[in-house]
């Protein structure tokens, strides 16, 4: 869609299927500790909780039979709490750290198959990482950090800090390029971080909870940052925090790990309306539901005598922004999609949601989804 997801991105292989996922994980494990090869595929440690997998064996499931696909131009965040594994999913996918088990594609190529050579392409050409120390080169210019991704490439110094000073522009760092990062306040320090991942052009940005060390309104400031520029750019992100607010800020889908394992992959929707288990449950409880939640979800079917009238919302429509539509018009809103009433949305649907309340039988998920399917 944009020029980052046309590009080559410096690997061989020429232009991608779009429709084809970036990264493809499947079965994949990392186990830390004595003879961690056993451990993966044998039913009677897969029935054991991490704790007790680890007095029994020694060994750390780090990452557990886990498989997912990261779409182009998606960001897809990594939720968990700490030690849930997210660090060491993150890393395996470009083989920081290698895995014990399962396989991992990128654009449809064996990442586990990589030479040395390929796999150093893979981590300076077509992914770069943002972390949460930003690993910035102290002694160095804000624009010689920014190039650096560029230097390491081989570019010659003129070209680079001319890409350089662009970048730095766009995450809004001109005026600053010749400080030192301790002469910068952390929210600056960041911007750097993510500029030096930017320069080098990736396919995918990989974040391992970038802002955490922020005070929070540097990061916001920072999450819009990334909101704008995924916007701009349509770039791949892989977005990890442990953040619930952060992941449905930023999420177009999260994957939910506890204790190494998946515990829910859906859209931070679906993760709010139907949380997989009382875990989700309990993450998701405080989060303001109408403003993740659609109509299309919370709409019940038109009676004969309301299709033809009220307002018009697109499914996709926020709770909150209905409730509004709803208030000002004093009756019911219609959800329409290619000019078909879906359904229609009212005070006592829209409360309910607010609520929490689990909506009648004739609105249950599946329901919804059937009617937004015809
Ligand atoms: N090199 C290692 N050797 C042994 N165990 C490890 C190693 N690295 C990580 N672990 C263990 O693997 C599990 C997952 O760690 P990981 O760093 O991936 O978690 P995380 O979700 O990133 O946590 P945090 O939010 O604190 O960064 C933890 O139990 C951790 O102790
Ligand atoms: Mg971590």
């Amino acid at each position: 869609m944009t020029a980052a997801t046309e590009k080559t991105h410096g690997s061989p292989e020429a232009a991608k299927d779009p429709a084809a996922p970036v990264f493809a994980v499947r079965d994949l494990w990392k186990v830390f500790g004595p003879k961690a090869d056993r451990i993966p595929g044998n039913k009677e440690y897969a029935a054991l909780s991490g704790a007790e997998l680890r007095e029994r064996t020694g060994c750390t499931a780090a990452v557990r039979d886990v498989s997912f696909e990261v779409k182009r131009g998606e960001v897809f965040v990594v939720m968990g709490l700490s030690g849930s594994g997210k660090s060491t999913l993150v890393r395996t996918l470009t083989r920081l750290i290698e895995p014990t088990s399962g396989t991992i594609a990128i654009d449809g190529e064996d990442v586990l198959a990589m030479d040395k050579n390929r796999l150093r392409e893979l981590r300076r050409r077509q992914t770069a990482m943002v972390f949460q120390n930003f690993g910035l080169l102290p002694h160095r210019s804000v624009l010689d950090n920014v190039a650096y991704g560029l230097e390491i490439q081989g570019m010659g110094k003129a070209e680079r800090r001319a890409k350089a000073l662009q970048i730095v522009e766009k995450v809004g760092l001109q005026g600053l390029e010749e400080r030192r990062p301790t002469q910068l306040s952390g929210g600056q320090q960041q911007r750097v971080g993510l500029a030096r991942a930017l320069a080098v052009d990736p396919e995918v940005l990989l974040f391992d909870e970038p802002f955490s060390a922020l005070d929070p309104l540097i990061r916001r400031d920072m999450q819009e940052e990334v909101v704008r520029l995924h916007r701009e750019e349509g770039r791949t992100m892989v977005f990890i925090t442990h953040d619930l607010s952060e992941a449905l800020r930023l999420g177009d889908r999260i994957m939910l790990m506890r204790d190494g394992g998946v515990v829910q992959l859906g859209t931070p929707e679906e993760i709010v309306a139907n949380p997989a288990d009382e875990y989700v449950r309990d993450f998701v409880r405080d989060v303001p539901r109408e403003q993740v939640i659609s109509v299309r979800r919370a709409m019940r079917p038109a009676d004969s005598d309301e299709a033809e009238s009220g307002a018009a919302l697109a499914p996709d429509t926020l709770v909150v922004d209905a409730i509004e539509a709803v208030a000002r018009s004093g009756e019911h809103c219609r959800v329409v999609e290619n000019g078909r009433t879906l359904g229609v949305v009212d005070h006592s649907r829209l409360l309910a949601v607010v609520a929490g309340i689990d909506e009648g039988p004739d609105t249950t998920d599946t329901e919804g989804k059937e009617v937004a399917a015809v």
